[in-house]
């Protein structure tokens, strides 16, 4: 069982989010690789749609893709924020942006993340609420989240443990939530149909679709 654990602060090895995720990610007892994005170069999307038309290509030449790549050699995947302006950061959300062939195709399909948020006033309800809502644009389940105050951040680790093992028994078990599994299937919808419209011009994602997803 592979977990990534992508951590969203720019307060590197300081960062009180990350060490509330590293226990969600040691409670997976899973092999657990970990990105922090403030050590890579990810530029903002250009909108020139080259994604769509050639799947995991893109023509800025920085480090987003390598984090796509990783995520989709993952069955879990651990999304690790400080809350800002009720909000990810701007280096999780420019991944997010990059990232729109995995909601065209669905790529995150059968996998689960967790979502792990701290702030300095508590308020992280939006944000993790955000992170569900990426998931399952992406395909994949929600396990849970955690957050915390910053400097509470310690009270949370045995909710932080539980969300780790959730997420490791999720994996296992191809858990379905039923509420998610229904949004995801109407998504799943609503892109095959945009999909076979665009398909003349978005070549890759359609022949994507074809294969992997139509007989889903
Ligand atoms: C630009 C910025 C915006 C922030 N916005 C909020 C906010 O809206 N609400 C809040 O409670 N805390 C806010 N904070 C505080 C951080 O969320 C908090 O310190 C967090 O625990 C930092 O996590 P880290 O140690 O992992 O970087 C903000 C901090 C920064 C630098």
């Amino acid at each position: 069982m592979k977990i990534l654990l992508i951590s969203a602060s720019p307060r590197g090895q300081s960062s009180t989010t990350l060490r509330l995720a590293r226990e969600v990610a040691r409670a997976t007892q899973a092999l657990v690789s970990e990105v922090q994005l403030s050590q890579l170069r990810i530029g903002f999307c250009q909108a020139c749609n080259f994604c769509h038309r050639k799947i995991m290509n893109c023509p800025l030449k920085d480090d987003a893709f390598s984090v796509l790549h990783k995520m989709l050699e993952s069955d879990g995947i651990i999304l690790a924020t400080p809350n800002y302006l009720n909000q990810v950061t701007g280096p999780l959300k420019t991944l997010m942006d990059r990232s729109s062939h995995f909601v065209h195709c669905l790529r995150l399909l059968g996998k689960y993340v967790a979502g792990v948020v701290t702030s300095g006033g508590g308020q992280d309800e939006p944000v993790l609420n955000y992170l569900k809502e990426y998931a399952n644009f992406c395909g994949a389940q929600y396990s849970g989240g955690v957050s915390a105050q910053a400097t509470a951040a310690f009270e949370k680790f045995a909710l932080a443990s539980n969300l780790g093992q959730r997420l490791a028994e999720d994996i296992q078990k191809k858990s379905v939530y039923p509420e998610q599994a229904r949004l995801i299937e109407k998504l799943k919808k609503h892109f095959g149909q945009l999909i076979e419209l665009r398909k003349n011009e978005w070549v890759e994602e359609y022949a994507y679709w074809k294969k992997q997803l139509s007989l889903q």
